[in-house]
């Protein structure tokens, strides 16, 4: 089977920026901004991004291009291209499949309620519910968590997973270049268009309420961005900017490897990897943080907007901005616009979610891409199933957890080791400069041989040191959801093993046909 392509380079900058671009840039960034210290966050923020992000976004991209020449599209194969003398390697590559599919079946859900509510925007079905509170019981009736007039059962939600669902199968299904590529390259101009559109209208709110004219834009944005520098002594504001740099640029998971896996040798990777980079910045740092929370401050006010970021991102996306909408003229359209940007935003990163489990199943298993999709749909559906039925549980909340917080870091920090200290600096250097169109400052070197493998040692160890047991005991989980998180504790391990089974199984194979001198295969 001929390996899949993308057809240009602005496609597959379009695809990782897409995979970045996602509910993070929008939602979680202003909070963790106005909850970390406003403007002195973007210290940690951007020291992060240099000594962790660009590194390995740069990486990634150049370890899936150099497994790609192999006929390797996911971790256990990249990581062995790598390093071909360990046994084990791959198995640790297993986390690359098993931690976007994790993220799949919580982010597609979330991602259903964003195309629900583009709807219920544009027929005016939440316009009734004027207080947060109204709002936010809206918001739990549709997710079936409790009944009243607007929603008695979970039906609704239910059908708008389905279509979500199909889309993002369909999309893997028609593969690299007439799928993902052709849908980011059409989703990703409109999202900036819908973005740009709510970002001038928040910036010319002037001050709507005659009576406090202290709750203006310009207040707004001050309210956000002026620094308190006093929390940059805080551990906590580093490893939260740390953890949203991992999570916006969606690296260190294994999702940009296999993107790059689809390159030439002679692509470049280098500018590449920057130019995805610098648009997720850009979606994040410009449109990101001058939407939310400014406008939630012109009017709710300072103590509004405060008490606003503080109940975190869901509550800001779906409870605060239909609010605020409400209050500007056309507000019905401004809404489509606002959960349409985050529904593409959501679906471009979703699909980078799939596709490394399908491309396992294609490359290690010679599944055609009909097949691979079939299977990984049936088993995601099925795996769906307890976020849907059970999230007042604890399941979607279980599932992040491990999946962001553990198998991020865990998998980044072994892809820095492999790429800098296996695989070899000098090598790497190289490696990263082929087909490049510039040249990277030779502070990286270092940087990527020292500091990132040492900065995110020093965040795992922080984290075990301060976690781990809490998290082990369950000693943050309400009583009645402890078996739900058990149980999804349980289902985890087993499809991990599943995972590193097959791992084992395709080697086998693979060199069983070596012996049998079917294939010409080197690995
Ligand atoms: N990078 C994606 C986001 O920011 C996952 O939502």
């Amino acid at each position: 089977m001929a390996r899949q392509r993308w057809t240009s380079k602005l496609g597959v900058v379009l695809a990782v920026a897409g995979s970045a671009i996602g509910l993070g840039n929008f939602l979680r960034f202003p909070v963790q901004v106005a909850g970390n210290g406003g403007g002195a966050f973007m210290i940690p923020y951007f020291v992060a991004l240099l000594l962790v992000g660009l590194p390995l976004m740069w990486i990634e991209w150049t370890i899936g291009r150099f497994g790609g020449g192999f006929g390797h599209s996911t971790a256990p194969g990249i990581f062995h291209s790598l390093w071909n003398k360990s046994r084990f390697i791959k198995y640790f590559g297993v986390i690359g499949i098993f931690g976007p599919m994790i993220i799949f079946i919580y982010y597609i859900y979330i991602e259903s309620w964003l195309l629900g509510y583009s709807v219920f925007a544009i027929i005016g079905k939440y316009n009734s519910c004027t207080t947060e509170q109204a709002m936010t019981s809206f918001l739990q009736a549709y997710q079936g968590l409790v009944k009243n007039e607007f929603f008695s059962s979970i039906t609704p939600a239910y059908f708008f997973f389905i279509i979500t669902f199909i889309i993002n199968v369909a999309i893997v299904y028609l593969g690299i270049s007439k799928g993902i590529e052709r849908v980011c390259e059409y989703a990703l101009p409109v999202l900036f268009a819908f973005a740009l559109i709510l970002l001038i209208r928040v910036l010319t709110l002037g001050t709507p309420n005659p009576a406090k004219p202290e709750n203006n834009i310009v207040n707004g944005l001050g309210f956000l961005w002026n620094p308190d520098w006093s929390a940059l002594k805080s551990a906590k504001v580093w490893m939260a900017a740390t953890g949203q740099i991992f999570f916006t640029l969606s690296c260190g998971i294994g999702m940009i490897l296999t993107y790059a896996s689809y390159l030439t040798k002679q692509d470049d990777v280098a500018l590449s990897g920057l130019g995805a980079a610098a648009t997720n910045e850009f979606a994040e740092v410009i449109l990101g943080g001058s939407i939310v929370i400014p406008a939630a401050f012109v009017f709710f006010g300072s103590a509004g907007a405060a008490q606003i970021a503080q109940g975190g991102a869901f509550n800001l996306g779906f409870v605060t901005m239909p609010l605020v909408m409400q209050k500007i003229a056309f507000g019905n359209i401004f809404g489509f616009m606002w959960f349409m940007l985050l529904f593409l935003a959501g679906i471009t990163s979703s699909i980078s979610l799939a596709q490394p489990a399908v491309a396992f199943l294609e490359d290690e298993f010679n599944f055609s891409r009909r097949k691979a999709s079939g299977v990984f749909a049936i088993i995601t559906f099925i795996l769906c199933q307890p976020v849907i039925f059970f999230l007042g549980r604890g399941v979607l909340d279980e599932l992040d957890f491990w999946s962001v917080n553990v198998c991020l870091i865990v998998f980044a920090t072994i892809e820095a080791f492999l790429f800098a200290w296996v695989f070899g600096m000098e090598k790497a250097w190289t490696e990263l400069h082929t087909g490049s169109d510039i040249q990277i400052p030779k502070i990286y070197r270092f940087i990527i041989k020292y500091i990132t493998p040492l900065f995110l040692l020093t965040i795992l160890s922080v984290w075990c040191w301060q976690d781990w047991r809490s998290v082990i005991l369950m000693q943050k989980v309400a009583p009645e959801n402890k078996p739900f998180v058990l149980a999804t504790r349980i289902g985890l391990v087993i499809f991990f093993v599943v995972l590193a089974y097959l791992v084992r199984r395709s080697w086998r194979q693979r060199s069983k046909k070596r012996a049998e001198g079917v294939s010409s295969d080197a690995y």
